[in-house]
């Protein structure tokens, strides 16, 4: 297949991704969990994250992308240490497991900003702007809507009565 072809069918790929993508990670208000801090930042990490996903799609954009994601990075990591701290002081009984996952995904931003350094061409930004858009992705829908939704059902004091709903961490 010439080069030139290839690259046309990258670029339709693309498109179709970008667009699920941005409908996937637009903020709604049916996200929040009824804590104003939290939901402030649940939503700003939302919008940074479509804003990341539109600079992922030109080469040009690289260094905006790159200021854009360090900017999610030190929201992300100011949004994890304040929903712990209210996590503790719910006594959410999975805080051990929900801990982990956040250190999991600064470690995974980490990594990532670090192999952004060395960025090239092309073919090396389309590349990377998906492992952007993955990390982008797994923080909002894979951890906001998923595990955070966890917790927002142990918010109330009668719910976290009910073991069926708030299982408490296993294992040391
Ligand atoms: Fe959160
Ligand atoms: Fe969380």
């Amino acid at each position: 297949m010439q080069k030139k072809q290839v690259y046309t069918r990258i670029s339709a790929i693309q498109g179709l991704a970008f667009n699920s993508l941005k409908q996937l990670i637009s903020w709604s208000n049916d996200f929040k969990v009824d804590q104003l801090q939290i939901d402030t930042q649940h939503e700003s990490l939302f919008k940074l994250a479509v804003e990341v996903s539109e600079l992922s799609r030109s080469p040009a954009d690289k260094d905006k992308l790159i200021t854009k994601f360090e900017e999610f990075g030190i929201l992300l990591d100011e949004h994890f240490r304040d929903e712990e701290d209210v996590l503790v002081e719910i006594g959410y009984p999975m805080l051990k497991g929900h801990r982990a996952e956040h250190k999991a995904l600064l470690s995974e931003f980490k990594f990532i900003r670090q192999r952004l350094s060395n960025w090239g061409g092309e073919p090396a930004f389309q590349e990377k702007a998906f492992v952007v858009l993955n990390f982008m992705l797994g923080v909002t829908v894979g951890h906001i809507l998923h595990s955070d939704v966890n917790y927002a059902r142990c918010m109330q004091k009668d719910l976290l009565k009910q073991a069926d709903i708030c299982l408490p961490d296993h294992g040391p």
